[in-house]
């Protein structure tokens, strides 16, 4: 067997959606694992550009099959408002996109809480997408989730939601917040679920029978490791495992289906919403990141914040996740930059180290740098690996010694043949 899992190596946004587009040609089956539509994958073909937030990313391919794994968290009105949009463009899914019956829900409810929980932080806030993905997670770990599988009976369904909106409406009477109608939330959530009935399925087992059947199989994860609630920048992580073992316990399949790990990684960093970041760069460079990358949420809209690329973090998330190659994107918009940085260790509390802090102490680490000489050439028409510019080469180079990992893609735009093979 030999399945592929494609992780994040930041803090989301790596690009994964068009390295996923880029490699998809010769792929059976994507899966997304976990996470919901918190998650923004841009695909770009030809002069259209799409922003999946549910949607396995390898989907524009006609016969790509796509599941969604038993560890997301999956908003019914979202899924339709996207497969909507999908077919409208001459991509229809059906019959070939699948749900998992272990998936949980993400309802009206969860999303009000997501915008309470904000509030109730404050100067804390952790700057979520309010998509209602924590709410939902919190909800499937306190073992009071509705799972999709129970779309398939309407009036137990009804009753559920009911059930759920009341217990919700105790604790936004307490909070001051409005209180929800169940049975009109009752109502709509069983109108838009009887559209994806017929989509639901044992999606564990599909995922292993491909595997074992030898087919191209990718496992697309959503957000980036250093969001992973347990190996993250905890508390400002999002509620999934978006490590390795999160695309395993959320697709189903072993570890030993899994043949090769590709890590995506920015040439540079960025982050949404709020938590450490110490490469952060709030002067010219950092602009001219946000300004070349088009760096704004594909989410939320929000701008991302920017900085240098961190190998400290890199090389912790590329260990955790025992990557065997890493993909590069974005590795266009350092070009202009008059010297490019990376960061090779911190110093926290005066002692200088390579390895990664917990959430705590992160906030104080001061990034020690390593710099190289800048490139001004534009990559677009760059078709080889080895017709990079040698000072990207260089850092390239240098990427590999430190995180112990080839960078076997470089992608130089945003375009699905803006991709180099090495
Ligand atoms: P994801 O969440 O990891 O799939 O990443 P997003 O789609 O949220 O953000 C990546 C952004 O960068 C999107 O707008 C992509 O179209 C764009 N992109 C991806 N790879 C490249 C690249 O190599 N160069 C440039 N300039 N843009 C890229
Ligand atoms: P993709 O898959 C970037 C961030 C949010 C916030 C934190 C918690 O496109 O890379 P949540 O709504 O999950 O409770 O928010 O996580 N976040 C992302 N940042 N890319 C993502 O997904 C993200 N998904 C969540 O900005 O800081
Ligand atoms: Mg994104």
């Amino acid at each position: 067997m030999a399945v592929t899992a494609l992780i994040g190596l930041q803090w989301g946004d790596e690009g994964k959606g068009k390295v996923v587009d880029a490699v998809s040609g010769s792929v059976d089956v994507v899966i997304r694992a976990q996470g919901g539509a918190n998650a923004g994958h841009t695909v770009k073909v030809g002069d259209t550009t799409r922003v999946l937030h549910l949607v396995p990313s390898g989907m524009l391919y006609p016969d790509v099959v796509g599941l969604i794994g038993n560890g997301v968290v999956l908003d019914p009105f979202q899924l339709i408002a996207e497969l909507d949009a999908l077919a409208s463009s001459g991509h229809v899914l059906d019959g070939r996109l699948w749900i998992s019956d272990r998936a949980h829900l993400v309802l009206p409810y969860h999303k009000e809480m997501d915008e309470a929980l904000e509030l109730l932080r404050g100067g804390g806030a952790i700057g979520t997408t309010k998509r209602g993905i924590g709410p939902a997670y919190m909800d499937k770990a306190g073992r009071v989730g509705i799972r999709v599988g129970e779309i398939a009976d309407p009036g137990a369904l009804r009753e559920r939601v009911i059930e759920q909106v009341e217990a919700k409406n105790r604790l936004f009477g307490a909070l001051d917040v409005k209180l929800m109608d169940g049975a009109a939330v009752a109502d709509a959530v069983v109108e838009a679920t009887r559209r994806l009935a017929p989509m639901v399925t044992d999606t564990v087992s599909m995922a292993n029978a491909a595997a074992e059947q030898g087919k191209e199989v990718l496992i697309e994860g959503a957000q980036g490791s250093l969001l992973d609630v347990d190996l993250g920048t905890y508390p400002y992580v999002t509620s999934s495992n978006c490590h390795l073992g999160g695309l395993l316990s959320g697709s189903g399949l072993p570890p030993r289906a899994i043949g090769r790990v590709v890590g995506v990684a920015k040439a540079y960093c960025t982050r949404v919403g709020a938590g450490p970041f110490p490469t952060e760069d709030n002067g010219e460079a950092g602009q001219q990141m946000r300004d070349k990358g088009h760096e704004y949420g594909s989410t939320t809209g929000r701008p991302r914040r920017c900085g240098w690329l961190d190998l400290v973090a890199l090389r912790f998330a590329v260990r955790t996740n025992g990557v065997d190659e890493i993909a590069l994107t974005k590795s266009d918009v350092l070009s202009g930059q008059p010297s490019i940085k990376v960061a090779t260790s911190y110093v926290v509390d005066g002692e200088e180290t390579t390895d990664l802090p917990a959430g705590v102490r992160f906030d104080g680490a001061e990034p020690c740098y390593a710099e190289f000489p800048g490139f001004d050439d534009d990559l677009a028409g760059v078709s080889t690996f080895d017709d990079l510019p040698g000072a990207l080469r260089d850092v390239i180079a240098f990427v590999e010694e430190a995180c112990g990992a080839r960078v076997a893609l470089v992608s130089t735009g945003p375009e699905r043949d803006q991709t180099l093979h090495r």
